[in-house]
């Protein structure tokens, strides 16, 4: 088939060739993704394509044109500096997603290492830290230093402490960090940072929604934001636990003075004067009204409710782990991410993980395959509450279909280059 077809299709023709196409893609709606997607229920995603279908051809690459755009922003921001305890005279901007977000933080470092004289930066940043940091040091040329997660997965202040030198330009928490779900010594960390004058970014992409709420509902959840004095930026995604359309997260940064050195300005081209406050020039409106709409929309109590609903599910989800003894917890989740290796001494012989996933995967249940440790991870979110005995079940019979047998392949990704 030629890629553009020399005459149009039917609208027909195109929902009938979409069936067949996303008829291949995980079940997300009905809550068999435990990667990638996130689901708040039928209202929230009704509004959402609402929302989305409305705006999704405004562009806030000029606000002016767009002044919804500009308070929608300006309110998102505000509503997730709230959450996070930003201080007043913080800012931040809306991005396209986490991975955004952490390329603005890395280069805003870069350039208040730069203003500083440092012109060979570094960052310092655990092992358990998002690849997105990776494509950050690779895109600004800021060398990564990883430094060895302790026992327990979490991020070892002590020995980050002991990489930080003349060169550092940015120090790197989570929380929690994506693959076994902990949250980082963040107060500990944010420390050693200040006492060098340093920046330091937290990124909760993953926990800048869920770990508030967990806090509001009696968890004990350690210091984690703002309130942390050496903290300087944070990622939060809403495309996330924030249960918006895809296609926004925030980053945010305690000083002005920090968040100049993200944004970009030239005239250097016949086309006049050329603002851009993150990565992407044109950008959507549809993502950033969304995400407008079902902040507003959920609210306190309707995040408190689907926190709630969530971590339950995680709960459960970790009972039914142990009771399988072929199956080891890499951590106790702090959040709703869960981890587990299939090599627990309950079992005669382990089983490989990665082989227990693609029978998941066969019965159409998606996880993400990790390592190292070889290991299984669930993102756990609302739309699993009342789903967690299948999956379980489903669990059950994959580690009967390959108990003691081997994965023939590397196994699957988490992200992948198509193509
Ligand atoms: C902790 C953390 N940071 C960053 C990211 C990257 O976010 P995105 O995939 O939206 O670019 C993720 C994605 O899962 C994450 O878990």
């Amino acid at each position: 088939m030629p890629p553009l077809p020399r005459e149009g299709r039917s609208t027909a023709w195109i929902r009938d060739r979409l069936d067949a196409l996303a008829g291949g893609d995980v079940d997300w709606r009905s809550g068999r993704a435990l990667s990638l997607a996130y689901s708040a229920g039928p209202e929230v995603l009704a509004l959402t394509d609402e929302v989305l279908a409305r705006f999704q051809s405004t562009n806030a690459l000029n606000v002016a044109a767009f002044p919804s755009l500009r308070v929608m922003q300006a309110e998102i921001v505000e509503m997730s500096g709230e959450l996070l305890h930003l201080p007043e005279d913080g800012g931040g901007f809306v991005t396209s997603g986490g991975t955004e977000s952490i390329l603005c933080a890395v280069k805003a470092a870069r350039g208040l290492a730069r203003a500083r004289g440092n012109t060979s930066p570094e960052m310092v940043l655990p092992t358990s830290a998002h690849a997105a940091f990776e494509k950050a040091a690779a895109d600004y040329d800021v060398r990564s230093v990883r430094v060895p997660v302790r026992a327990d997965f979490r991020a070892d202040p002590e020995a980050m402490r002991a990489a930080l030198n003349d060169r550092t330009a940015l120090v790197v928490a989570s929380a929690p960090a994506y693959p076994q779900g902990v949250v980082d010594p963040i107060a500990e960390i944010a420390a050693a940072a200040a006492a060098r004058g340093l920046p330091m970014h937290v990124d909760a992409c993953m926990g800048g929604v869920t770990l508030p709420m967990l806090e509001r509902l009696g968890h004990a959840v350690p210091p984690f934001d703002f309130r942390v004095a050496g903290v300087t930026s944070m990622s939060v995604d809403l495309h996330k636990y924030g249960y918006t359309a895809k296609g926004t997260s925030v980053i945010l940064y305690r000083s002005r003075e920090l968040r100049r050195h993200q944004t970009f300005v030239t005239d250097n081209w016949l086309g006049g004067l050329y603002g851009s406050a993150a990565i992407l020039g044109t950008r959507s409106g549809g993502p950033i009204a969304a995400a407008w709409a079902v902040m507003q929309h959920l609210g306190i109590d309707g995040y408190l409710r689907l926190t709630e609903a969530a971590r339950r599910a995680t709960e459960e989800l970790v009972a039914g782990l142990r009771a399988l003894p072929e199956i080891r917890l890499l951590a106790e989740p702090d959040t709703t991410l869960v981890a587990f290796a299939c090599d627990g001494m309950g079992s005669d012989s382990a089983i490989d993980a990665f082989a227990v996933g693609d029978a998941l995967w066969r019965r159409g249940w998606v996880c993400d395959q990790q390592k190292p440790p070889p290991s299984l991870h669930c993102t756990v979110n609302a739309i699993h509450a009342g789903k967690i005995d299948a999956l379980l079940a489903a669990l059950r019979d994959s580690l009967d279909e390959v108990r003691s047998t081997k994965s023939e392949g590397p196994g699957r990704s988490y992200a992948i280059v198509e193509g």
